[in-house]
């Protein structure tokens, strides 16, 4: 399956105004941080996108019926949910979806929840919208990182209306089962939270045996405090198309949550209703072999970090993430260390994990061979 799609072909996006590949545009850096892939999109993407463009009238644009009815058989599909078309909501961005949702949920000097370490605009979107930020840590139990659940009812106080979920998980790379979110639904439902489930990274899921679970499929007491945020940007690499939706059962959180994006968040341009629909209804084979090349690369960066002393990772469920341990190696600043040997990734501690760092396997193997090779040569030097 995978020799139909090139992983390997190695394009120069340099010159090409990428956030991710800004650094190398001047210096010799292998960008391993900003979270998105050096692959091409599927071509039955780019085919859609190039009709589109050859049209060439750009209006304003809104979801045709049989975008929505893609979503909603593929949701059925994968996961048995069924939802109704009103509840999706487009964005253009999830984190604009993370920001909406500190002002739906909470009044002003409420408290958001969150567990830590956690994608940044987890963090800082509570404050944003003048929201209190509370977390609780992460656990390590073994070699897979989960919840502490002791530490969140801590956490909790009267002020505290809103939790803010990423599953699967940026960046510990964890894929939450059923009874590790049913426990976490029972927390949010006795403390009368709202639930935002970021599960953008839902269809990059690593092991056969492990499986995406959607907090609202638990039960129709948890979708009724639940707002998920979705978006094909993650599995398509179409982050800068710019494109995404939550999907809100409950009518009243509905108009809330429509009421704060309200003449603030634009909607989606024509572009990026085209690359959804082009995606979920031809992307599935290449998608399939997306997941196997991620896996060899995964095993690539386990396999490689595990045997380089001072550095230490976990099994990646889902994601193209890894988390790297390096305070064995008691190196101060992670970011700038790796950064002065060629390989720029993204420190942990704008993720609330300070000592830890995050490495991009998104992209072809040869040159995520030369990135693991210059770090394993920094530690090398080090020691
Ligand atoms: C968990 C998570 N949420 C949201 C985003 C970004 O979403 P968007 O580009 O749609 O704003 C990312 C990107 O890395 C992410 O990992």
């Amino acid at each position: 399956m995978s020799e139909r799609f090139d992983f390997d072909r190695i394009i120069d996006r340099r010159g090409t105004g990428s956030a991710k590949w800004h650094k190398a545009d001047v210096e010799d850096v292998i960008p391993l941080g900003v979270a998105d892939m050096d692959f091409a999109s599927p071509p039955a993407v780019l085919a859609a996108l190039q009709a589109r463009i050859d049209h060439g009238v750009f209006g304003y644009s809104y979801p045709t019926d049989e975008l929505t009815e893609t979503i909603q058989s593929r949701l059925k599909k994968n996961y048995a949910w069924e939802i109704e078309a009103e509840w999706i909501v487009w964005l253009p961005g999830l984190v604009a979806g993370l920001n909406a949702v500190c002002r739906a949920a909470c009044g002003m000097g409420d408290q958001v929840l969150s567990a830590v370490p956690v994608y940044p605009p987890f963090l800082t979107a509570p404050k944003n919208m003048q929201r209190e930020l509370n977390t609780a840590p992460l656990q390590l139990e073994g070699d897979r990182w989960t919840f502490d659940f002791e530490a969140l009812e801590a956490a909790i106080t009267s002020k505290t209306k809103l939790f803010l979920l990423c599953n699967p998980h940026n960046p510990v790379g964890r894929v939450f089962s059923r009874d590790e979110l049913e426990t976490l639904a029972d927390l949010c439902l006795r403390h009368d939270l709202i639930v935002c489930a970021d599960e953008i990274h839902c269809e990059l899921i690593l092991y056969a045996d492990k499986e995406h679970v959607p907090m609202a499929t638990l039960s129709p007491q948890v979708a009724a405090k639940t707002i998920t945020l979705l978006s094909p940007s993650k599995t398509f690499n179409l982050a800068g198309i710019g494109v995404a939706f939550a999907i809100i059962p409950d009518d009243e959180l509905r108009l809330k949550f429509k009421k704060a994006i309200a003449g603030i968040v634009p909607h989606v341009n024509a572009l990026g209703y085209t690359a959804c629909l082009a995606a979920y209804r031809d992307g599935n084979a290449w998608h399939r072999a997306l997941l196997d090349y991620l896996r060899g690369n995964r095993d690539l960066v386990t396999n490689t970090i595990n045997e380089t002393p001072g550095l230490s990772t976990y099994p990646v469920e889902a994601t193209y993430l890894a988390w790297i341990d390096c305070r064995a190696a008691g190196i101060e600043n992670p970011g700038e260390f790796f950064l002065q040997a060629g390989v720029y990734m993204w420190d942990g501690v704008d993720f609330g994990g300070p000592g830890f760092i995050r490495l991009n396997f998104g992209l072809p193997r040869e040159r995520l061979r030369e990135g693991l090779s210059r770090i394993q040569e920094a530690m090398q030097d080090r020691s």
